[in-house]
């Protein structure tokens, strides 16, 4: 059965980013001049998914109106002969069938993917989480899909990280296949202290899900601060075997974590360094800026 469902959980209260975070959510926040969710939105429809849910919370309207239509703003450019910014309104109402669902009461990653299962239904999906935002050059979440096409299972990007980084990650133990960057996980624990994390493959926001993760969350329990953790219950899979065990794909490619106010700075400087048309011109005012140290 082919993969077209992608669940994006946007529920988080963004604390890390008040006072910006107060009526606004972190997801509208933009990264150079689209909000980081439209990123991730375009990334699941570049891998072939076409129908998206979002897991919201309160205070979430502004990711439904963004996208939706707007029409006062279509006509006003339209009258204006502006093409191209009718263009980009228009993108983001086109992308993908859109599905929202609240969650309610803010449990934990676990819980906000358990809130997908009446709208997902018994297929596999893919889960994308709004903080990490994949160069769209890089093609990790089509190559997950193969290897889930491939030998079904349920799969996790996986990046080495530095070792004072693994108490913010999901850690996997593994073992190699024969297929070059692809693992089988024997084994993960939700954020663990240096000292007793089994590795430094980190789980980065992508996974391609078989329908067994809905039975392991609902038996799963509070774990890690206290919420109901998708990692626990990808570790249910991956040692019991249910839906075929979980395999994990290295990724060595781009990834922007917005996540926190220093990664997001760095998020927006590597994205608009990379752009065609800002690029040059960022670039090189960016090295007159590290020349004057920070006085220009
Ligand atoms: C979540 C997951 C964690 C994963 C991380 C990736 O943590 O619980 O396993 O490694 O996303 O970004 P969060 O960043 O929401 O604390």
């Amino acid at each position: 059965m082919p993969i077209v469902k992608a669940v994006i959980p946007a529920a988080g209260l963004g604390t890390r980013f008040l006072p910006a975070t107060k009526a606004m959510p972190k997801e509208m926040l933009p990264v150079v001049d689209k909000p980081a969710i439209q990123y991730v939105v375009e990334e699941a429809v570049g891998a072939g998914l076409t129908d998206v849910l979002m897991i919201t919370g309160r205070n979430k309207n502004a990711l439904e109106n963004h996208f939706d239509r707007n029409t006062e703003l279509e006509s006003v450019l339209e009258r204006k002969g502006d093409d191209r910014r009718l263009r980009e309104v228009h993108q983001s109402t086109h992308l993908a069938n859109m599905h929202y669902v609240r969650q309610r009461d803010p449990m934990g990653l676990g819980h906000a993917v358990l809130r997908a299962n009446m709208h997902v239904g018994w297929e596999p999906f893919a889960v994308l989480l709004g903080d990490d935002i994949i160069d769209e050059r890089e093609d990790l979440l089509r190559r997950m899909i193969e290897v889930h096409d491939k030998q079904p299972a349920s799969i996790v990007a996986l990046q080495e990280v530095d070792p004072s980084q693994v108490h913010l990650y999901g850690i996997a133990t593994v073992e190699h296949t024969e297929d070059e960057g692809v693992v089988r996980v024997t084994d993960l624990v939700e954020k663990p202290s240096a000292d007793d994390a089994p590795s430094n493959l980190a789980v980065i926001g992508r996974y391609v899900l078989q329908p067994e993760i809905f039975d392991a969350l609902e038996k799963t329990t509070p774990g890690s601060g206290g919420e109901i953790q998708l990692t626990d219950a990808l570790k249910d899979l991956a040692t019991s075997g249910a839906g075929g065990g979980v395999m994990g794909v290295v990724f060595k490619g781009l990834r922007y974590d917005t996540g926190d106010r220093l990664d997001y700075l760095k998020a927006i400087v590597r994205v608009a360094s990379n752009r065609e048309d800002l690029g040059p011109d960022f670039r090189s005012w960016l090295h007159e800026f590290i020349g004057s140290e920070g006085r220009l």
